[in-house]
């Protein structure tokens, strides 16, 4: 493994596409200029205060139809170092990190499939608030390690703690899959209390977490009827501030 650490560049993802990249370089960036964020959102961080950085994983003993299990391990080596500093994080599904209802984490992972159904390589996109203690009104809840310890801490430090974190999961993903599930729904925001959703079409309605399919689906009861429907990314969305 090696570490690329770049002052500025576009998108730490964007990078990793380079083939020179193999299983376990990261690319870290101090400053990036075009952040990318889920559901085609850009990811903004103050320059050199932030944790950005993308991580190339060759997962190839996991099927396609499994890719959901690595999305949870890397939710949970970021629980993991979080709590190594006395914070309490819960992964907000898909995988974003959560610390009470702030987000102090966003991750963005793509695949490249290979031969048989087969992952080949996958990028792991982290953006962590380590420093940052002020954003743009535009972000909707974000927070960070210092604001919520009170401490500032080395983005080198961190990101140590966190790569020998994600080594750790990486571990459990090959050994011992079921158990990485089982890690994930303990540490699930909203599992099993009611909340406000929203649907593509805008339409909102009451429900509880249920389940998290291996698979990635999330299983919400509706309180309106009181049947489980299962939901891909895309197809619903927590409203916050709707508890
Ligand atoms: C999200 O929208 O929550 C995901 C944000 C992911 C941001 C990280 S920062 C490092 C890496 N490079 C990118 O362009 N995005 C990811």
């Amino acid at each position: 493994m090696a570490v690329f650490v770049f002052k500025q560049m576009g998108s730490t993802n964007a990078e990793c596409k380079n083939p020179c990249y193999a299983h376990g370089d990261a690319v870290v960036a101090v400053e990036q200029t075009a952040g990318r964020g889920q559901r085609g959102n850009i990811w903004s961080s103050k320059a050199g205060e932030n944790l950005t950085f993308s991580l190339v994983w060759e997962a190839d003993f996991l099927a396609a139809r499994e890719q959901f299990l690595l999305s949870e391990a890397v939710a949970l080596a970021l629980v993991d170092t979080l709590a190594g500093y006395g914070l309490e994080a819960h992964i907000k599904w898909p995988n974003d990190i959560y610390v009470g209802h702030k987000k102090i984490c966003g991750i963005l992972i793509e695949h490249d499939l290979g031969m048989a159904g087969r992952l080949a390589r996958t990028i792991v996109g982290i953006g962590l608030n380590v420093n940052q203690t002020e954003w743009d009104e535009s972000i909707p809840n974000p927070t960070s390690i210092a604001l919520l310890t009170g401490e500032r801490r080395g983005t080198n430090d961190v990101f140590g703690d966190l790569y020998e974190a994600l080594e750790r999961r990486f571990e459990q993903l090959k050994s011992a899959p079921q158990s990485v599930q089982t890690d994930y729904l303990a540490r699930l925001y909203r599992l099993n209390k009611p909340s406000t959703y929203a649907l593509p079409d805008g339409k909102k309605f009451r429900g509880t977490i249920r389940d998290v399919r291996p698979t990635g689906e999330l299983m919400v009861e509706h309180e309106d009827g009181g049947f489980v429907k299962p939901y891909l990314f895309k197809e619903i969305e927590l409203v916050l501030n709707g508890r």
